[in-house]
């Protein structure tokens, strides 16, 4: 293996498509790979290997990677040494197949097993192929080199739970991420404070089910809303967020610290998927319409100015226009500020993918009129920040002089007038103007 203090470093371009867990998983893989003697390179042309980070959730997302793959034909022709690399939920869910069809990877590797990427990648300097899509027993994370002690962005993702247990119709997660997995808690919080040591001030929790969240603790399993008590007790750490939660797993105590901890941010992302409550049955959400938005009017009470964001999805088997309706009154009736939003696609190994679909002009133009209604409705609630004063973390210098960018307590990307403003710090502004995507603010 290389030493990566004195020889020159090999160049590892990385491509992540889908989730915010994607994001964090190819940056745990940078790392894992810098022990390995690489360093990142923006570029495909002069890397030594190539790692694609897949998604799967939805349509096309194999037949994507094989055609991004077929393009590095001509460089590995150039270069016989490049290696090339498959990870995430492709790779999971294609195994072997992904060798078979496309002769030029070298290594294929699934979420749960990324750990193992160093020695699977010295396996393929030695001319072999790597294969690895186990759910082994150990901690990958625990395996995991540690993140190098370099300054970074204020702002940062940290898995805390992996994998569903949910078994919604439509969705892949619980066969390519497999059992829900929590973390313990005392990793969690070493890695928030090495984190925050490095310059983070926000944290946002990961999961596919994050509010299902259950880690050990000396004082016994831990829920979400525990381990957010436990990471506000860290001086520096000023914002927490978490994403994405089941309805049925948002426990009494989390809607209380919406209310009760001031570092947990007023931004609820919580799909609902449908407003009909035949499709709720027919999709295996485990809950109705009606218990939903009671759920949405107690998690308001507990903190009145919560933003919410959901995702929906049209087109489920047997939607009728009603059920379609029935979607629309409930957007209609709880108000979105952020909303995710997608035409069913049949996901092969999914217990809907048997079931006779929608007809695709129909499901096309249900999904422009739900878009259409949530983006009306996202609008009304950006423009109705102008004249409130908001909390916003700079991310970056915006594009003006004296200009700084970052994100409100709500979400909202602001740009503020601060020519003092430095990355990181966190300033009282006032709303003033709301453009398309964006809100214009002044200190106070
Ligand atoms: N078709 C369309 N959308 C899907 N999602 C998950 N699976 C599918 C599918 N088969 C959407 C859901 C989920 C989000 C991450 O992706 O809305 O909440
Ligand atoms: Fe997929 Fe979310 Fe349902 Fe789990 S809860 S099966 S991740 S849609």
């Amino acid at each position: 293996m290389a030493d990566n203090t004195t020889a020159e470093k090999k160049k590892l371009f990385i491509k992540t498509y889908g989730c915010q867990m994607n994001v964090y998983d190819s940056e745990r893989m940078v790392e894992a790979m810098d022990g390995a003697g690489y360093e990142t390179t923006d570029t495909p042309d002069d890397a030594d290997m190539i790692l694609l980070n897949t998604c799967h959730i939805r349509e096309k997302a194999a037949e994507k990677v094989y055609s991004e793959l077929g393009r590095f034909k001509g460089l590995k022709a150039e270069k016989p040494d490049l290696k090339i690399g498959v990870a995430g939920c492709v790779a999971q869910a294609e195994g072997k197949e992904i060798m078979r069809r496309q002769p030029i990877v070298d290594l294929v590797v699934g979420p749960q097993a990324y750990h193992r990427l160093p020695e699977m990648e010295a396996k393929t300097q030695e001319g072999a192929k790597a294969l690895d899509t186990d759910f082994p027993e150990e901690d990958k994370f625990e395996k995991l080199k540690r993140r190098p002690k370099a300054k970074r962005a204020p702002t940062a993702f940290l898995t805390v739970q992996e994998g569903c247990d949910k078994f919604c119709a439509f969705c892949v997660v619980p066969y390519t991420r497999g059992a829900e997995v929590s973390r313990p808690v005392d990793r969690v919080i070493t890695e928030a404070q090495d984190l925050v040591e490095r310059g983070v001030r926000e944290i946002t929790l990961l999961g596919q089910n994050v509010n299902a969240y259950h880690g050990t603790h000396s004082s016994g399993d831990m829920t979400l809303a525990g381990l957010i008590w436990e990471l506000d007790k860290i001086d520096g750490l000023e914002r927490i967020r978490f994403t994405t939660s089941h309805p049925n797993d948002m426990m009494d105590d989390l809607i209380e610290a919406h209310g009760t901890c001031s570092k947990l941010m007023p931004y609820l992302h919580l799909p609902v998927q449908s407003g009909s409550d035949k499709i709720l049955k027919r999709m295996n959400r485990n809950h109705d319409r009606d218990s939903y938005i009671k759920l949405i009017e107690r998690i308001r009470a507990a903190r009145p100015d919560l933003m919410l964001s959901g995702d929906f999805i049209v087109g489920f088997p047997e939607e009728t226009e009603a059920d379609f309706q029935d979607t629309l009154d409930l957007i209609k009736e709880v108000k979105y500020g952020q909303a995710y939003s997608f035409k069913y696609s049949t996901r092969p190994g999914t217990p809907a993918a048997e079931r006779p679909l929608v007809d695709e002009a129909e499901a096309n133009d249900r999904l422009q009129r739900l878009q259409a209604l949530l983006s009306t409705q996202q609008k009304e609630i950006q423009n109705s920040m102008v004249g409130r004063e908001v909390n916003v973390l700079y991310e970056k210098a915006g594009r003006l002089e004296g200009q700084m960018v970052g994100k409100s307590d709500y979400l909202h990307a602001v740009f503020v007038a601060d020519p003092k403003g430095k990355v990181g710090d966190i300033k009282r502004v006032r709303i003033v103007e709301s453009s398309a995507n964006s809100l214009g603010a002044v200190l106070v």
